[in-house]
């Protein structure tokens, strides 16, 4: 049985973690919205036409914000079309996804969804056909009390208090040439900072998030991060990272996608932070990885012009709870700089949450290491000092458990998260916490199993579910715990 030691020193803090990490995103696309969030003639449809079985489960995942409403869709999207009564509001064609757009939800009723959810908005305008402009009057729309145009329709809408939406992002993914009316990076650059000024300009208080690159492996990597940046430094607060992984036919490779990812994060930084001595700025630029998970893009269909389609409907197996869990750690692990970090998406659309039309809901395998981040990843991230043996993958030679321990001063609570990765064997995993004082280890949440390709359905929901494993040692200061191969773990100790 390989062997990893952990070394876990109490003063040796990395990073205080921002609720914000905990956060994800849904887009006008296929079901997410449409049968997804609303479904007025579902049983469990309130007022509003707001399921409520699927709030309930957006609730335990405790999201701190979600981004809305796009994605590759916010690129053609007029907000005006989705405010109002509305049975005067436009039936529209998206064209990013070939769908038709209903308009029956808009940012008013986003905002009482995510009131019910216990969530908080991450607002976008659209930088694609929208203009400055359009993004400034939004905000009004949104967060100016009253007295002005666009604060006095909302009300008229409605909604007497303004919504604040504190963090708005400025487009998306507009390097990508699928994006609509795409740009370049001096053209964005030049456009987001004129954005930003009038978006801050009508809400001061306002957080702002510049588009970084749809993905690592854009051949403007990360040129396109570095010009942008050169444009906006000063007046924006996040820059934006994309990353999904999905499992190109060799196992272990897949579950080394953290290590990818972190290598990304890494390098992103390594481009702010030129930019940032480009400058001589003493402002530090964090990151908002908005849009993260695993997604088989390869397999995906698409069926013209219908409302709601059942697109991009990624059904989630053990493994990709696996890698998924693995991507979490690598942002705990950087939340000194990603302060924001986006499941993509969270309901129907390559996300934890999966509906029937007219029918129940489910969890997919993924919902339970978001839930585990969410519940136990809050407090502050310790530098523990580790030795793992390491595997060689397409990524380097990556740590066979791969880990982050993350201290609750508030509950007198540590948490060890390990991934194991070996595709052999346990791993005894052997953590000495002499700095802390005697620790009682309450629980061992283990996610594992012999069938690695298994999925949650309609008729077996359960099928893939995280397990407590029988503990041997409840109380000491150093403990040796045996993590299953290929294992997802939550180590949950107080002190
Ligand atoms: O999340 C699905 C899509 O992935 C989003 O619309 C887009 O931003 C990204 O390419």
């Amino acid at each position: 049985m390989a062997d990893v030691k952990v070394y876990v020193e109490k003063h040796f803090e990395h990073s205080k973690v921002d609720d914000k990490l905990f956060s994800s995103f849904i887009e006008h696309l296929g079901r997410a919205v449409y049968t997804g969030i609303y479904e007025p003639d579902h049983p469990t449809a309130d007022e509003q036409g707001f399921r409520q079985d699927v709030i309930e489960l957006v609730k335990e995942l405790d999201v701190k914000l979600v981004r809305y409403p796009g994605g590759n869709f916010l690129s053609g999207y007029n907000w005006l079309d989705g405010v109002g009564p509305k049975e005067n509001r436009p039936v529209r064609l998206d064209l990013a996804w070939q769908t038709i757009e209903p308009n029956e939800i808009g940012i008013d009723e986003f905002v009482d969804w995510s009131k019910k959810a216990g969530t908080e908005i991450m607002g976008a305008v659209n930088m694609g056909t929208g203009t400055p402009q359009d993004a400034a009057f939004l905000v009004e729309y949104c967060n100016f009390p009253g007295g002005t145009y666009y604060s006095d329709l909302r009300k008229k809408n409605g909604h007497e208090q303004p919504h604040h939406i504190k963090t708005w992002c400025i487009g998306n993914e507009m390097d990508g040439p699928w994006q609509t009316c795409h740009l370049s990076a001096e053209d964005y650059g030049k456009k987001a900072l004129e954005t930003a000024k009038m978006m801050k300009w009508v809400d001061n208080s306002i957080e702002l998030v510049v588009c970084g690159s749809a993905t690592s492996l854009m051949a403007t990597y990360p040129e396109w991060d570095r010009i942008v940046l050169e444009h906006t430094y000063e007046l924006v607060d996040y820059l934006s990272l994309h990353r999904y992984y999905e499992n190109e036919g060799n196992d272990l490779d897949f579950l080394s996608s953290f290590y990818d990812m972190d290598n990304f994060i890494k390098s992103v930084c390594a481009t702010a932070d030129y930019v940032k001595a480009l400058k001589r700025s003493d402002k530090t630029m964090y990151l908002s990885f908005d849009e993260w998970n695993v997604w088989y893009q390869q397999k995906q269909t698409r069926e013209p012009w219908k409302i709601a389609p059942e697109i991009l409907e990624d059904r989630y197996s053990l493994l990709d709870a696996l890698v998924f869990g693995g991507m979490g750690l690598t942002l705990l692990n950087n939340s000194d700089r990603v302060k924001i970090a986006c499941l993509a998406q969270l309901v129907n659309v390559i996300a934890p949450i999966f509906t029937k039309k007219g029918g129940p809901v489910i969890k997919q395998s993924i919902f339970y290491p978001f839930e585990h981040l969410s519940k136990y990843g809050r407090g502050t991230v310790l530098k523990p000092v580790i030795l793992t043996p390491t595997i060689k993958t397409r990524y380097g030679n990556v740590p066979v458990v791969h880990q982050s321990v993350i201290c609750n001063e508030e509950k007198c609570e540590v948490t060890v998260f390990a991934l194991n990765i070996n595709e052999q064997e346990e791993v005894n995993v052997s953590i000495d916490f002499s700095s802390f004082g005697q620790l009682t280890l309450v629980e061992h949440i283990c996610l594992y199993g012999d069938d690695l390709h298994a999925i949650n359905t309609f008729e077996e929901p359960e099928k893939v579910k995280p397990m407590s494993l029988s503990i041997e040692q409840q109380t000491g200061t150093s403990f040796e715990v045996s993590v299953p191969r290929l294992s997802w773990n939550v180590l949950r100790f107080t002190y």
